[in-house]
């Protein structure tokens, strides 16, 4: 082993490890001439767009954009912060790290942690040593002795000071409990507790530490569950609970189940449903799937079948597709949620609802939609066929042709009327996309690219370049020479407003102006009156605008050059390439004017 100071571990890294090695043994990779090529882990594709380079130790995937060195695939990959990215290398290569003086922030956060944990077993000590409302409250949700412990539950209860002195007996410092959010600070400066007369569930992060609390009122209240605060040592965000008790099984059993409560997750546990987690009351976020699928690539979604809980399966279902995790959903046929169904059901009758009786996420997405529509009138079919046609235009090509077949069948459609309306419907459906075609705008205009449309930076650019329309007529005539730089109907018909104004002689007051638009355009000024910060009006603001929108243009394009490269298995012929590769270089200069 070989000793290094923290700093030049980093070095001592980057020199040493050869980042094909690192990704390979968790990517499967194959030679693409000077390069390596494999599935990106970081989206769901079927074709490879994740490149590897050997010469520059980079990694770059053209269809999601993910790039970096190794460091920033081990952090992206295992969903780790720079310090574990580093020691984790570090100890596979046999690095030693001779740490020098402690982080100060780690310090600190084990301060945090100590006091957490200081006030897990103190709600556990109150839940446990004698009788009280808390264990009152778990025992009537039928959980055993057993359970309270492996969860290591408590009680808060309604006193004022109860944990906030135990917690300044053991040494835990006034601005610790108000960090965390175990106490806060009355008018006086005094402090009180913050959890009162609740069941407290401990929320431990997969290295074993306590990250904070949720804690539910005992019967009724407002409101019912409070969290910790969010602190350094606790966000929600990055987040599962449970996950210490049941990563393991989750990787052993190959799948989890996602429910929503904390009850949910103890109340399957107990039934010896123990591949299970839930976020934590928030919707399931980006870091939770990518933590998640540190330990499988599957999941079971298992939420309440209310409103809350479908629209939290169609976010939950996003999130997770987006991270690259196969997603299903089940739903339960006893009960309001997993956690009543299992008292009265064993393990085996869950994991075979969760097996064979749940759908596909898009099997579940449609037919939810489906329940929303009466399917024996000819007009809400249509609709249905519409709604449906848009949760399958999204999909990747492949998969788009199975569900397609599959839901002209499953919904007696025929398949070419449903295939049209994928490979159509889109087009005139979507609003943005509709208005572009209104026959109102002007002539002049290019059609305007849809995407355009939707890229937020373009419409930003466009509405600097309105607001400084509105603060100086004059620059209309510099306008002329661009009719692309306007790409929204609403601004091009502002625009157009804005040229009859002026060509009329009259002065061009905003009210005016108004007056002479419909809704849409004039509820567009004003959103850019109230957003856009008058500038200075000076002469070089206008071209710097048209400049922007050159530059983003030439962005886009060459995002899409590189897509068509990353896609191509063989197809582009050596003049497309060679077209491609100077149009791709005219494109970088364009930038560097
Ligand atoms: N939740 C929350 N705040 C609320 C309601 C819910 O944070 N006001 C979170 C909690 O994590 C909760 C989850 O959302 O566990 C699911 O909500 P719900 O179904 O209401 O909670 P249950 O755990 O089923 O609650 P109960 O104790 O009533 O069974
Ligand atoms: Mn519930």
């Amino acid at each position: 082993m070989d000793h290094v100071s923290y700093s030049n571990a980093v070095e001592e890294i980057k020199s040493r490890c050869n980042i094909v090695d690192v990704i390979s043994a968790v990517v499967p990779l194959k030679r693409s001439g000077a390069r390596f090529k494999g599935c990106c882990p970081f989206h769901k594709e079927k074709t490879p767009s994740f490149f590897v380079s050997e010469q520059t130790q980079f990694y770059h995937c053209f269809g999601c954009g993910e790039s970096g060195d190794v460091l920033n695939f081990v952090m992206k990959y295992y969903n780790i912060g720079f310090p574990d990215a580093v020691e984790k290398l570090a100890a596979q290569y046999g690095i030693t790290i001779d740490k020098g003086p402690a982080d100060p922030n780690a310090q600190k956060k084990d301060v945090l942690y100590d006091a957490n944990k200081k006030a897990a077993r103190f709600f556990f000590g109150e839940l446990t040593r004698h009788a009280n409302p808390g264990y009152t409250y778990f025992k009537g949700r039928g959980l055993s002795d057993e359970t309270i412990r492996k969860f290591g539950l408590g009680y808060a209860d309604d006193e004022w000071q109860t944990l906030t002195d135990a917690m300044k007996g053991q040494g835990v410092a006034a601005d610790v409990l108000t960090e965390l959010g175990l106490s806060s600070t009355a008018k006086d400066g005094r402090l009180y507790d913050r959890f009162r007369g609740r069941a407290v569930f401990p929320i431990i992060d997969t290295k074993s530490k306590v990250i904070g609390f949720g804690a539910r009122i005992i019967g009724q209240g407002e409101p019912k569950y409070l969290n910790s605060s969010e602190s350094s040592v606790f966000q929600k965000k990055n987040n599962l609970y449970s996950l210490n008790l049941t990563r393991s099984e989750i990787q052993k059993e190959g799948f989890a189940i996602l429910v929503e409560g904390y009850m949910d997750v103890i109340g399957l546990y107990q039934g010896g449903v123990k591949n299970v987690t839930a976020s934590l009351g928030t919707a399931l976020t980006e870091q939770q799937a990518r933590l998640l699928k540190r330990y499988t690539d599957k999941v079971v979604l298992c939420y309440d079948s209310d409103n809350a809980g479908i629209k939290a399966a169609f976010t939950g279902i996003d999130v997770l597709r987006g991270a690259g995790v196969d997603v299903r959903v089940m739903q339960v046929d006893d009960g309001k949620d997993p956690d009543e169904y299992m008292k009265r059901h064993s393990r085996d009758e869950f994991i075979d609802l969760a097996l064979n009786k749940s759908r596909t996420d898009i099997d579940y997405k449609i037919f939810i939609i489906s329940t929303r529509y009466d399917m024996d009138d000819t007009k809400q079919r249509v609709k249905f066929l519409e709604a449906a046609a848009d949760v399958l235009r999204a999909l990747p090509p492949v998969e788009q042709d199975v569900y397609i077949s599959k839901v002209a069948a499953d919904y007696h459609f025929s398949e070419g009327a449903l295939r049209r309306q994928v490979e159509e419907g889109g087009k005139s459906a979507a609003p943005v996309v509709e208005r572009v075609r209104d026959p109102e705008s002007s002539g002049d205009a290019p059609a305007p690219n849809a995407a355009e449309l939707l890229d937020p930076a373009m419409l930003q650019i466009e509405k600097n370049i309105i607001r400084l329309l509105l603060l100086d007529p004059s620059y209309l005539q510099q306008l002329a020479g661009h009719p692309d730089a306007i790409v929204s109907p609403q601004g091009v018909r502002i625009r157009d407003a804005l040229q009859k104004l002026a060509a009329s002689g009259e002065e061009a007051d905003i009210s005016v102006l108004r007056d002479s638009l419909g809704d849409a355009e004039a509820n567009y000024l004003d959103e850019i009156l109230l957003e856009i910060p008058v500038g200075e009006k000076d002469g070089d603001a206008f071209a710097d605008c048209l400049r922007q929108l050159d530059i983003r243009r030439a962005k886009r394009r060459q995002k899409e050059i590189m897509d068509i490269l990353a896609l191509d298995d063989g197809t582009i012929d050596h003049k497309q390439l060679d077209g491609l590769m100077k149009e791709y270089t005219t494109l970088e200069r364009i930038q560097k004017r």
